[in-house]
This record gives structure tokens, C-alpha cells and sequence, in this order.
């Protein structure tokens, strides 16, 4: 099995405080990996580090075959990884179009300039709606993506990553805020992240009955240290996994 991403003995020291360390692992390529752990574990800090938002303080981060361990931020997003943020990361006062647009045009190397003429983009624009269809909001295009309600902004982001082109896409709790009953929605669409658009998925997220339903295996982190990597019911049936975090309900 290829190998989409793998970190060995990543570790992050800020201020004398250890924050993750000697974590070491591979995802397969078109695996979802679903990554949990209690708060402060270390999870959005781990996306940090393979997103290039922070240097890594030991450690090596590959992308495939290419090391990507020392490359900035838009550098790894060209090399083919995308994330989206705990906190929604879009453009208030551009249309969701333009929104998705700027993802296109910049995985195609062109600049983000919003101005040049519209016809010049035909392809990019094509893209942008066929993703803005893909997770349902292709008839909100013209809206400005700080008008839509919370279960819509994180369709966006989904449908930004699309748009980007990337082969390994980083979740961090994309339910964080929905309400339940859009959470079956929104969990299809990134099924079909994995299952119609072939992407390699690590999803950080709270709900476990979301984790449980769209990971092939699961990465649990305590304390800045991966406990344990495994298949969903390894992983629910491990004790360390119950003592340390789960707790008597599973
Ligand atoms: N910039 C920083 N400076 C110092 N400590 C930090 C910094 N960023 C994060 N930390 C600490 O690192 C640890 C891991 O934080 P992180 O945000 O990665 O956890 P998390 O697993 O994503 O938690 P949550 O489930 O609450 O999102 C926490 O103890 C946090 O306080
Ligand atoms: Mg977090």
C-alpha cells in the first residue's frame, strides 16, 4: 500500500513546553484517518505542523515520496495538502464563488487576482461551481460567504479543499457548531471526499458516532504522544484507550 503521508518522530517544543512528540505515522493513500484525543492533546497542533502553519522542532513530514518537512505553508498546499481550520478560515465579503475561484486559480498556479475579467477564468469558474454543486450550495453562489449560516461555511471549506486540488486533506472538527441534525449532511459530503474524489482524509473531531461512521482507522493522541493507531474497534476495545480518554462509556 502506498503511503500518502508519513510523519516520523514529529515533536513540537514552544517555550520549554513540549507539545507533541516522537509521533510517527503513515496514511495510506485514500485512507480516512481519524484522529481523537482529549483537549490539548495535540490534534490541531499536529495539523499545524503538517500544514506548515508551525516549523516542526523535531522530526520529518513526507507527502508521498517528497519531503515537506522545511517547505512553507503555500508550498506543502502546491505539493498537494489542503486543510481547514478549527475556526472558519473564508472570506466574509467575497461570494462564495469567488471564494472556491481564488482555491481554483491558485491550484493552478495562477495568481488570486480577483480583478482580470471573469471570461478569462471560464475553466476556473467551471470548477469553482462544480465544486460549490458538489456540496449542495451551487444556488448560493452569488451570496457573500459571510452571510451563510454555520453549516454552510463549513460546506464552503469543503468545497474549497475540492477546489484546490489536493491529494491529502486535513479536517479539524469540521461538526464543531452544527447543529445535529445537519451533521448527517455534511458527513456524506466528506464521505465522498474519500469515495468519489479519491482524497487521502485526516479528520480531527469530537463526535465519535462521526469518527466511528467515516475513519478506516483511527490515531488517538494523549498528551502530545499517539497512543495508539488502529482500526475503529482496536481502538474502541484497547483499555489504555478507555482509561486515558474514552472513559467507561464505550
Ligand atoms: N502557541 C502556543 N503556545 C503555547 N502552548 C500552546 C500553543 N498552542 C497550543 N498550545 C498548547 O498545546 C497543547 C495542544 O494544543 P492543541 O490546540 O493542539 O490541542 P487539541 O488537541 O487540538 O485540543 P482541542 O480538542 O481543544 O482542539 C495545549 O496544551 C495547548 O495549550
Ligand atoms: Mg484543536
Amino acid at each position: 500500500m502506498n503511503s500518502a503521508l508519513t510523519v516520523s518522530n514529529l515533536g513540537l517544543t514552544i517555550g520549554g513546553a513540549k507539545i507533541l512528540e516522537g509521533i510517527t505515522l503513515s496514511v495510506n493513500q485514500n485512507e480516512t484517518l481519524g484522529i481523537i484525543g482529549p483537549n490539548g492533546a495535540g490534534k490541531t497542533s499536529l495539523f499545524n505542523l503538517l500544514s506548515g502553519l508551525r516549523e516542526a522542532t523535531t522530526g520529518t513530514i513526507h507527502l508521498g515520496e517528497k519531503e515537506i518537512t522545511n517547505l512553507k505553508p503555500h508550498q506543502r498546499a502546491q505539493a498537494g495538502i489542503a486543510r481547514t481550520f478549527q475556526t472558519s478560515s473564508i472570506f466574509p465579503f467575497l461570494t462564495l464563488l469567488e471564494n472556491v475561484r481564488i482555491a481554483a486559480q491558485v491550484a493552478d498556479g495562477s495568481s488570486m487576482n480577483l480583478t482580470k475579467g471573469a471570461d478569462k477564468y471560464k475553466e476556473v469558474l467551471y470548477r469553482a461551481s462544480a465544486c460549490l454543486e458538489q456540496v449542495g450550495l451551487l444556488n448560493k453562489g452569488a451570496l457573500f460567504a459571510g452571510a451563510l449560516s454555520h453549516g454552510d461555511k463549513r460546506r464552503l471549506e469543503i468545497a474549497i479543499v475540492l477546489a484546490s486540488k489536493s491529494d491529502v486533506v486535513l479536517l479539524d472538527e469540521p461538526m464543531a457548531g452544527m447543529s445535529v441534525e445537519n451533521i448527517p449532511a455534511l458527513v456524506e459530503i466528506i464521505r465522498s471526499l474519500a469515495t468519489v474524489h479519491k482524497k487521502t482524509v485526516l479528520i480531527v473531531e469530537h463526535h465519535m458516532e462521526v469518527i466511528l461512521g467515516l475513519a478506516d482507522r483511527i490515531a488517538v493522541l494523549n498528551y502530545g504522544e499517539l497512543l495508539t493507531i488502529d482500526t475503529p474497534q482496536n481502538v474502541m476495545d484497547n483499555p489504555t484507550v478507555q482509561s486515558a480518554y474514552l472513559g467507561a462509556e464505550l
